[in-house]
């Protein structure tokens, strides 16, 4: 019988992998930040980056993974890395901790969105009363504490399952759903009267808008969306089979996580310009601005719930692999059982999320370096553990593991050396290093 801990089919190698990908990042955080930062050219330079750095570093995991067929934490151990390459999982796993304490309050929100959209927000309508509305919500003591906790049940549910009938079942179900709705949106923007506008603003490149500051936000965002850094990629590729093509999947990867960004900007900016919004609202945008303009279209209610289920769908399978980080390392180091381990990662993933929920009310007060506890897990998570476990990562591949792994790992069984190894192996060695170090550093400047 074929062990629960690989993926059974082709499909859900890569349903799982764009799942946990394609997530709040994509259809929240890339839109606001492509609108902030100056759109085609944003959008140019975030596709530029995705090639030269995110798929050698996707590759890069997949090739620690699946050469250890472990855990995170035990994968570096495993073929034989010392202390400081052993450091990443470590990292690995923290930052796992950081981003679930940020990512499921801002999943718990989409879900309270759901029940406003679906009860037509009480009546409320105007873009103030919405702005209102979304800091009295977040900043309330009880009710979104709830609608996180409420997440992390589902979340722990799907994982407590285990890798084929959970992690695999689910992606199975949800990402194919994510892209119909999506597709679903797209074709509603495009016939608004804003589209020719909004489209303008995505695709006709204005250089002058690229300075540093875009070109950095760019790579920042493109590894978040792309889920590189902290070995979720390594912990899913250990469940890969043999016959897995790692280059393929990881370009297939990056692709459609790319596409979910820029359909998800498509389905925005044209309806900002059809009802005079402002793309750069930020955070907000999603909360605020477009439930005001759903409100104004026919049939708003069911285009508001459809819209937070979708976030919804995409935030819980990329949760799904970052609580998976921690679980398969429970498993596989500490001999836990997956349901204690399920347990004993909830219970504590319970503890910062509330902590951090509750920094937009009463804990509002109480802020490390100048930020509340739900920034600090933002800032600490991407701009910190991520870019230094990018670096680590691709040094690591690049530079010291055997040529012979990594030629091994990236040719598909049945062939001799791929094409891709020499282009792939280059990004990691000259490109990758430097560039993520840039960020790195310009990120805490
Ligand atoms: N890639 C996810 C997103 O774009 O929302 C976020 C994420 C998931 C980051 C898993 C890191 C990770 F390991």
């Amino acid at each position: 019988m074929q062990s629960d801990k690989t993926f059974a089919t082709r499909f859900g190698v890569i349903a799982a992998t764009v799942g946990s990908a394609v997530g709040l990042g994509n259809i929240w955080r890339f839109p606001y930040e492509c609108g902030a930062n100056g759109g085609s050219a944003f959008l140019l330079a975030y596709i530029g980056f995705v090639i030269v750095l995110g798929i050698p570093v996707i590759c890069a995991e997949f090739v620690v993974g699946r050469a250890s067929g472990t855990n995170v934490a035990g994968a570096f151990r495993k073929l034989g890395a010392g202390r400081l390459w052993q450091s990443i999982g470590v990292m690995g796993i923290t930052a796992s901790f950081f981003i679930m304490g940020f990512y499921s309050v801002v999943a718990g929100w989409c879900m309270d969105y759901i029940w406003q959209s679906a009860t037509g927000f009480g009546g409320v309508a105007s873009q103030t009363e919405l702005h209102t509305r979304f800091d009295e919500i977040v900043a309330s003591p009880l009710r979104p504490v709830a609608w996180t906790i409420a997440f992390l049940v589902v979340n722990f549910m799907v994982i407590s399952r285990g890798v084929q009938k959970g992690i695999e079942r689910i992606s199975n179900l949800l990402m194919p759903l994510l892209f119909v709705i999506l597709a679903v949106f797209c074709v509603n923007s495009l016939l608004m009267p804003g589209a020719a506008e909004g489209m303008a603003f995505l695709f006709k490149p204005d250089f002058s808008k690229l300075d540093g500051d875009a070109l950095l936000s760019a790579m920042g965002q493109a590894f978040f969306s792309l889920s590189v850094g902290m070995g979720a990629l390594i912990t899913y590729s250990s469940y890969f089979s043999k016959k897995t093509s790692l280059v393929k999947t990881a370009g297939i990867t990056a692709a459609l996580d790319t596409l979910v960004a820029v359909m998800a900007a498509i389905v925005i900016f044209p309806a900002c310009f059809s009802f005079g919004q402002e793309p750069a609202a930020g955070p907000r945008l999603v909360f605020e601005v477009l439930p005001s303009i759903f409100m104004s279209l026919p049939g708003g209610q069911i285009w508001g719930t459809m819209f937070f289920i979708l976030l919804f769908v995409a935030s819980l399978t990329s949760t799904i692999s970052l609580s998976e980080v921690v679980i398969a390392c429970m498993e596989g180091e500490w001999k836990m059982s997956r349901g204690k381990a399920t347990l004993i990662e909830g219970g504590a993933v319970t503890v910062m999320a509330v902590l951090s929920s509750l920094s937009f009310g009463a804990l509002s007060g109480w802020t490390i370096f100048g930020m509340n506890f739900f920034n600090l897990l933002d800032f600490l998570s991407s701009n910190i553990l991520l870019p230094a476990g990018g670096v680590l990562i691709s040094i690591y591949v690049g530079w010291v593991l055997d040529r012979r792994i990594v030629s091994r790992q990236l040719t598909p069984p049945g062939h001799t050396r791929s094409v891709w190894v020499a282009p792939v192996s280059f990004c990691l060695r000259f490109i990758a290093p430097p560039a993520i170090l840039a960020i790195f550093i310009f990120g805490l400047l």
